[in-house]
């Protein structure tokens, strides 16, 4: 028997981790405890997906446990053992801002719960892929100090450095910069899952997402971005851009394709490797073309406030370089362009505000 462990079941990505291991595995047994509704209220919650996926996949179970809970945790892997297959760990405090409210919260979610997925995969499923989704934070501030260029609609990398083809690869420092709490905390459990593959010679997997997105976000004004975005343009609720004259610059991957270089890794699997993981130049946006583009597809005039002030350690442009992961799996390839993503986030939203 094959099964999959997926934390944060009900969040974007693990949801989509779910329905897709769902088709290749046995068993998918999911953990998440809608702390998204406690980071950031019931508008938030993640209870309406866990609901789809108890009466949309037949082969799913789902626990409640929180990732904070070694004895909780332990309890799973102890039950599943070695059919254990694959650990997808999404669940997290996704949210600089938030972070600095509650740093202990953040820190223990954050860190101390990859610690526990980690302890856990070790003692009872050794040899199991343990997929762990870091985040473009762990590189603190340092992108905005980069060559950066002042274009009409955006901020772009001056066409002279090296990151202008392809974007910011994994040999970017993550020490000595501003990350936001947030940022640390994540940092601390990508360096120990990397620990977890190179020290004890485990099948792990750090993937450090830009912006990652679909139609199973949960939205909210602190974390979520296009769909918190599309949310706004189509119930007309003002929607508010902080800093960088709303030209700051993201690159945004469906969480479908990241589920599948996921995949790819499981097949092939190396221990403790890094990739960053985004739309890279094939799919990105700054706040401005982004709103463009939800005022052109909702057909609604967005209703903006602008603040000069910037969230604390925001990057001013960011685009993942995918290169290193497209070397290693060269049979991967992006499925969703920034259209076709936000289309299908507008569609499915229509249908739940
Ligand atoms: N969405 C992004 O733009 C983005 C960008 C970079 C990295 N990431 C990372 O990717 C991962 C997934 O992000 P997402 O957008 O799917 O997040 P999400 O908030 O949609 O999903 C996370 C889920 O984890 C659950 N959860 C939180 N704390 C928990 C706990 N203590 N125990 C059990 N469950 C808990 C939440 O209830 C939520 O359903 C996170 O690790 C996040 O840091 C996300």
């Amino acid at each position: 028997m094959k099964v999959a462990i997926i934390t944060g079941a009900a969040g974007l990505i693990g949801s989509e981790a779910v329905r897709f291991f769902s088709q290749k595995m046995d068993l998918v047994v999911g953990i998440d405890n809608n702390m998204r509704a406690y980071f950031f209220g019931d508008e938030a919650s993640t209870l309406w997906n866990e609901q789809r996926l108890q009466e949309q996949v037949q082969n799913y179970k789902h626990i409640a446990a929180d990732i904070r809970d070694f004895n909780a945790i332990e309890k799973v892997f102890n039950e599943y053992g070695k059919d254990i297959s694959i650990v997808v760990h999404t669940a997290a405090q996704p949210s600089h801002d938030w972070a600095a409210k509650e740093p202990i919260t953040d820190f223990a979610v954050n860190a101390i719960g990859t610690s526990n997925m980690l302890e856990c995969t070790r003692l009872y499923a050794e040899k199991a892929v343990f997929i762990f989704t870091s985040t473009n934070k762990v590189y603190g501030d340092t992108p905005n100090f980069l060559p950066l260029v002042e274009l009409e609609d955006r901020w772009e990398i001056s066409k002279e450095h090296a990151y202008y083809e392809n974007g910011i690869d994994e040999y970017m420092s993550i020490d000595q910069s501003k990350h936001s709490l947030f940022g640390a905390s994540k940092v601390a459990a990508d360096v120990l899952a990397q620990e977890y593959g190179r020290y004890f010679g485990m099948n792990v997997g750090v993937f450090r997402g830009g912006c990652l997105t679909g139609p199973m976000h949960s939205g909210t004004q602190l974390h979520g971005f296009l769909s918190y975005l599309m949310k706004c343009a189509i119930t007309k609720d003002q929607y508010t851009v902080f800093g960088y004259k709303g030209k700051q610059v993201r690159d945004n991957i469906h969480s479908n394709d990241l589920i599948n270089m996921f995949w790819h890794f499981y097949q092939n699997p190396r221990q403790g490797e890094v990739y960053n993981a985004g739309g890279g130049r094939f799919a990105n946006c700054s706040m401005k073309e982004a709103i463009t583009l939800c005022e052109k597809i909702t057909g609604n005039k967005m209703n903006i406030t602008y603040s000069e002030t910037n969230r604390i350690g925001d990057h001013i442009w960011y685009i993942s370089d995918l290169s290193k992961f497209r070397k290693h799996y060269p049979d991967w390839h992006w499925k969703y362009d920034l259209q076709t993503t936000a289309i299908e986030i507008f569609e499915f939203m229509k249908t739940r505000v």
